[in-house]
This record gives C-alpha cells, structure tokens and sequence, in this order.
C-alpha cells in the first residue's frame, strides 16, 4: 500500500525543502509539491516535521566475542535500538578465520548470526593476516559484496599486520577498487606500556587510556596516509579519537592524498576525565577517550571537511553482568566490565551507542550551533552510502531510492538514558541528557518499523546488502 508523507521538510546532505515524499512498495516513488494520493494511500502529516534518510553506521560489532565475554547486543537487539534511534543500516566487521578460505568461512559464521537481522546491514572484513594464499581470496570476498578490509597497527599478536603486510594488502585492494579502513594506534609502545603500568601497581581504568598514548594514533593515521598515497590506495581512518589524527587528515587530503575519517560520538563529549570515575570502566574502549581539547578538534575537522562519517564503533557490555536487566520481558546478564574490577587490561572494550547516535547529535551537535542539519545528514547517512558503496540506494531521498526514512519531531524533549535506550545493556553513556528533537517514525523500505515507542520491526527482516566499490569523498 502507498504511503504518502505530506508537509514535511525533507533535510538531505546538501538541501533543506518543503515536499510531499510518495512511497510504493520498498522505494521513494515521487518527491513534489502537493502530489495527489494515489487510491488506498495512507497519508501522514508530516507538518512541522523533519524528514532525513534513514541513518547509516558504518561501524558496529553485534556479538562480537572478546575477553572470555560476548558484546551485549546481537544482529537483532542492536538493530532493534539502532532503528529506535533512526539508523536504518548498519555495518559490522566479520572475523578473517584461521586456514583456507578465512574470509569465506568468517562471512559464513557472519551470516548466520546475522539472520536474525532486523535492520539492513553489511560487513567489513577484519584482515589480520596477509599473504598470497589471502590475496588469492580477496576476489571472492569481493564477489560476496564485500568491498572494505579492516587493518589494525594495534592488537600484537592477535589482530594486527605489520606495516610490510599492510603496505602489500593496500596494493591488492587497490587493484579490487576495494577501500581498506584503518584502526591507528602504536601497536609496540602500547605493549610496552601496559606490562610497566601493571608491574607499578596501576589497575584502575584511566591507565587504559594512559597506556594507550595519543601520539601512536596520530603518528599511525600519518603512517597510513603516507601509505595510502605510496599505493594510491584509498584508506578510512576509524574511530579517529586524537585532535591530532584530524591534522593529519587534513595535511594529507590537502596534499590529495586519498584518505578519509571517521570519528564517533564518544570522542566528541568525554575525556580521560571520564575513566578517572569510580565507574571509569563504562568509557572503556579503544581507542581510549582523549581530553577535552581533542573533543573541540574532532568538532572542527567534522565541520570542516577533514572528517566524512560519524559512525558509533557501538560494541557495549553491561557494567555489572552479574545483575540481570529486562529486555522484552526476559531476563538478562552477559558478563561485562566488572570482568575487570581489578585489572584494567580485562575490562572488556568497548561502547554502546548505536541508538543514542543521531538524537545526540541533533541536540549537542546541529542545536548547539556546530553542525548544519545537512551536514548531520552527510555524516551519519549519505558520506557512508557513497564511501561504502551503497548509493543511491542508500542515504538518499531520491525517487528509486529505498524507503529508508526518518520523520523527526524536532519539538519533542527527551530525558535520554537507559530508560529510553533499546541497547541491551544497563547503562548509558548520555544519562540524563536533555535532548530537544527526536526520531518519532521509522521507516525500513518502505516499512514502518518504529512509530514513537512502538516497534514494529521484526527479526530476520533485515536484508544483507552486497555492496560495490565505493567513492572517494
Ligand atoms: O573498544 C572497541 N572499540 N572495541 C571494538 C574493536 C575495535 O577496535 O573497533
Ligand atoms: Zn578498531
Ligand atoms: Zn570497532
């Protein structure tokens, strides 16, 4: 049946206008003023409303396994909260597994947990390790729609390449037109530092972020745009945390370099100063949170261009798992944080964020003065789209365009925190915010999904979505 949304104004990444926006089957049919209701059409009066493209967040990890623990949301319960929070599509990271065809059967595993999906999605692909036999494979992987490889130069041992491995990798990807997303830290200070810290009696959460030094995640973002432009390579730098990384964003692209960044909205509020707390851990990931003069830079490069996406590297544990939270009338514990009361280093790493995204942006990032709406909606849908391959079909109000959109009440006040969150988790990083503005109606492909606290969403719902080469923005 035709849905028709009448008077809303539509917010894109570049315009802001009045329309009437007709939706038939999956698709945005028509855009135009005062367009007719076609017979059978539910009409909704959008008046005073805002109406954006469904969010797109390019970085999440549903049940991701880490610390003898297992993040808190699942390809369904994140969705769920992601939809809450007006993002439509989401992007998680499948593991490259050990032996032949690491990728075939890491998408495999992917896949599975993911058909309980409730929103559109996509993977990443984790490369952690790298030699002919996986440059071999990378046809396929693109072939499976999988277009993007995530580096780590942190993580020894475990998830990280070398610079050699990296250097080789980004030449491969190259010539797949895929895009290689970048996690930049210094690797060997960090595992310097961590052994020293615990050996002089430093437990407590703040000496995550102490051994974890900031100038190792800019000297790396450096490494990897020199890098980038060594191979002509296009790199995406994620979850830029350090003023300094966006100065080195900018040096680069100035020089066209072909590198881009992503930040995510916890860099942007909190500091060290939030994991010196007696509940510290909650601000637990990594990279660790900066100080309060690398939340204004980050504010900067996003205004300014050197940043393209703000994703929310949402990946959340519960603070204490032993206490059980109720989530659609169930019980629930997943261990968490409190894995490390007395050891920062088992601390399981990691966010919640996937839902608080857009609402908070709107009020502390487009209220407050430091975004224009149309900037918001170039960082946290259309700027993802098109690096990751997905537009016009995703990120756009166009005709053709899936039906993924968000109708905002941009009046409606909201004391944010774990009440309202749909994050399976038993705490909230924005307690007690006070928001102005919030997603009132949700729509998946034409489907509505969300309509104030109603959810109409429903698992295995969510489509996969195989994608191509994307734009270098
Ligand atoms: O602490 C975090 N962000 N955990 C997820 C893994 C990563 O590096 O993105
Ligand atoms: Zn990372
Ligand atoms: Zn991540």
């Amino acid at each position: 049946m035709p849905i028709l949304i009448k008077n809303g104004t539509l917010i894109t990444a570049s315009e802001t206008y009045q329309a009437d926006l007709l939706i038939q089957g999956e698709k945005i049919h028509l855009i135009g003023d005062s367009l007719p209701a076609p017979a059978g059409c539910t009409v909704i009066d959008a008046t005073g409303k805002f109406l954006t493209p469904g969010g797109i967040d390019p970085h999440c990890h549903f049940d991701l396994p880490m610390f003898g623990t297992v993040s808190s949301d699942d390809h369904y319960t994140g969705h769920k909260a992601a939809a809450f929070g007006g993002t439509t599509t989401v992007m998680d990271f499948a593991p490259q597994h050990t032996g032949p065809d690491g990728f075939k059967s890491g998408m495999e595993e992917w896949l599975k947990k993911a058909q309980k999906a409730a929103i559109d999605y996509s993977f990443h692909m984790n490369l952690t390790r790298f030699d002919d036999t996986v440059a071999a494979e990378i046809p396929a992987l693109v072939e499976m729609g999988v277009t993007t490889l995530k580096v780590f130069t942190a993580y020894n041992g475990r998830l990280r390449l070398d610079d050699g491995g990296i250097f080789r990798a980004l030449r491969v990807a190259k010539e797949h037109g895929m895009l290689v997303m970048a996690h930049c830290e210094n690797g060997d200070v960090i595992e310097t530092l961590i052994p020293e810290a615990l050996a002089a009696g430093h437990t407590t959460p703040e000496w995550h972020a102490r051994t974890r030094p900031a100038w190792g995640a800019v000297e790396s973002t450096l490494r990897l745009a020199a890098m980038a432009q060594e191979t002509k390579a296009p790199v995406y730098i994620v979850h830029m945390n350090v003023g300094g990384e966006a100065d080195m964003l900018k040096y680069a692209r100035e020089r066209g370099v072909p590198v881009m960044g992503e930040t995510c909205p916890p860099y942007l509020f909190f500091s060290i100063e939030h994991l010196m707390r007696p509940d510290g851990a909650k601000w637990i990931c990594s990279p660790p949170m900066r100080s309060p003069a690398d939340n204004l830079r980050l504010w900067q490069g996003l205004a300014e261009g050197s940043i393209q996406t703000i994703g929310t590297d949402h990946c959340p544990f519960f603070f204490d798992g032993t206490q059980p939270i109720r989530y659609e009338g169930r019980e629930i514990a997943i261990p968490g944080k409190e894995l490390g009361r007395d050891d920062f280093t088992k601390i399981p790493n990691g966010l919640p964020g996937v839902q608080d995204r857009l609402p908070i942006l709107w009020t502390y990032g487009v209220r407050a003065g430091k975004l224009s709406a149309n900037q918001f909606v170039a960082l946290t849908s259309t700027n993802a789209a098109k690096i990751f391959g997905l537009y016009p079909r995703k990120g756009a109000l166009l005709p053709g365009a899936d039906a993924d959109l968000v109708i905002w009440d941009p009046e409606k006040k909201v004391t944010y925190g774990v009440a309202n969150s749909h994050q399976r988790t038993d705490y909230n990083l924005y307690e007690g915010w006070e928001l102005v503005g919030y997603p009132e109606k949700v729509f998946l492909r034409g489907t509505m999904i969300v309509d104030g606290e109603k959810w109409f969403g429903k698992a295995g719902d969510g489509q996969f979505l195989k994608r191509k080469a994307g734009e270098i923005l």
